[in-house]
């Protein structure tokens, strides 16, 4: 058993654990590096140690000194962990996408946190970069980790994470998968891999909405979009990214990433955060493609606690529209889409063609069911509507009750997606109701924007 003088000693020597389940029988072996077994929690920890102890080689770092850092959030509680056990101060600039877990675990560990905006670019003066520079250069006595520029970051991976996974794999390895958050994980292990067997394939799992895959194509730099993965994928090229380490991108989506990890929590017991299910998605696929003697790496990041309100959250994960039909309600579905409408927008038999079609129009609906007194008596459509007042003007002002057609069917809010999908398919739209009232209305173009992820 470990007994150590400090806590900075369980930094490194990860375990590799086998993935069974979830891996092709037919395809590679797969292993992935438990980076969660790092003595706070990720992959970060290795840099965070290494670029300290390299401020205090050098003397920029002195007792009592501050280390500032802009971070998604592991470094920062990394570093954070490092500054307590060494006596400096942590000053961590993080964006508002940056999990509350990460912050709030920063400043368990005593570091001071400021929150910026994810939505400006690197060098406009709110980002979180320009924001940090700022106060390493304002601070007395403090440096900057400066990570995505700090050649440590590459150094501590050459030196520890990339001969981990040789040693551990007895030199058995033909690929090696990682994401690119500052590019240190992926350019530090790949390079020591690459100079033990140049024949080892590098690939890069990249979130859609990163600029990375397409700077490594066609050697552009293009826009990137939001995604909601955590740590990984940039909107510029990160200084401690190798490009020429990478072999290969490949783009995953926030919904394949985060229910790979969910998946991998659930049939492997390998409790991972986003950037995890992103890794492991690639690994998955080109383990799938490769013989059943080689041998496929990928990292484990983090864990999942620190996304227990996100991906892992099945609230969170509905309001993103990325749990499968099954998972939810036609009452989450009509809460999802009711942004500034009415629950149900309806017609009363009274009404005039002519007003149905104005609510129509002022609703950018298509259909209305017909209520009288919370019954559901009837159907509108607007194409019928308007092939009526075409033929016959007078139409227009003729009550809805006298032409409305068959009601919609009449379903209970608690019913699932799928169970409803039969129904949708021989109905425009069916009418949702509780305890006997109606009280919503969703129609088959509500259930296909709800994309399915399963
Ligand atoms: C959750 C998570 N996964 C993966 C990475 C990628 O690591 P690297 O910065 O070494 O490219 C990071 C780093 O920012 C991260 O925070």
């Amino acid at each position: 058993m470990v007994k150590t003088d400090s806590i900075l000693q369980l930094i490194g020597h990860t375990p590799m654990v086998r993935i069974q389940r979830l891996a092709d029988p037919n395809g590679a072996e797969l292993w992935a590096k438990v980076e969660y077994f790092n003595a706070s929690g990720s992959v970060k920890d290795r840099i965070a140690l290494r670029i300290i102890e390299e401020f205090e080689r050098d003397g920029s770092l002195k007792p009592g000194g501050t280390v500032v850092e802009a971070t998604s959030g592991n470094m920062g509680v990394g570093l954070a962990m490092v500054c307590a056990v060494r006596g400096y101060k942590s000053i961590l600039v993080m964006f508002d996408k940056a999990s509350d877990e990460k912050r709030r675990l920063a400043q368990a560990m005593g570091a001071e946190v400021i929150i910026c905006p994810a939505d400006v670019p690197a060098d406009d003066p709110r980002s979180y970069y320009s924001v940090a520079k700022k106060i390493a250069e304002e601070t007395p006595g403090a440096v900057l980790a400066n990570q995505y520029h700090n050649p440590s970051n590459i150094q501590a991976h050459y030196d520890t994470t990339g001969p981990e996974i040789w040693e551990q794999t007895g030199g058995r390895i033909d690929a090696f998968v990682a994401s690119i958050g500052t590019g240190g994980t992926i350019t530090g292990a790949a390079r020591y891999l690459k100079e033990k067997n140049p024949n080892i394939k590098v690939w890069a799992a990249d979130p859609c909405g990163s600029i990375l895959k397409a700077y490594k194509e066609t050697g552009e730099i293009t826009e990137g979009y939001l995604y909601l993965v955590e740590g990984i994928g940039e909107d510029m090229i990160p200084g401690a990214l190798d490009i020429d380490m990478v072999d290969e991108i490949v783009s995953v989506s926030d919904k394949e990433s985060f229910h790979t990890a969910r998946q991998l929590a659930r049939q492997e017991g390998i409790f991972g955060g986003g950037s995890t299910g992103t890794n492991m998605k690639v690994a998955l696929d080109v383990a799938a493609a490769m013989h059943p003697d080689q041998v496929v790496v990928t990292i484990v990041p983090d864990t999942g606690e620190r996304y227990l309100s996100k991906l892992y959250s099945d609230e969170w994960m509905r309001l993103k529209g990325m749990l499968s039909r099954e998972l939810v309600t036609l009452r989450q579905l009509r809460q999802m889409k009711s942004q500034g409408l009415p629950n149900i927008v309806s017609a009363e038999p009274g009404l005039s063609v002519r007003g149905a079609l104005d609510r129509m129009a002022q609703y950018n609906v298509s259909q209305l069911p017909v209520l009288d007194d919370h019954q559901n008596v009837g159907s509108l459509r607007e194409g019928r509507l308007l092939a009526l007042a075409l033929e016959d003007s007078s139409a227009l002002d003729r009550p809805v009750k006298e032409i409305m057609e068959e009601p919609f069917p009449t379903v209970e809010e608690s019913t699932s997606v799928t169970h409803s999908v039969q129904l949708l398919l021989e109905h425009q739209g069916i009418v949702l109701s509780e305890d006997g009232e109606p009280v919503g209305f969703i129609t088959r173009h509500d259930v296909i924007n709800y994309t399915d992820a399963s």
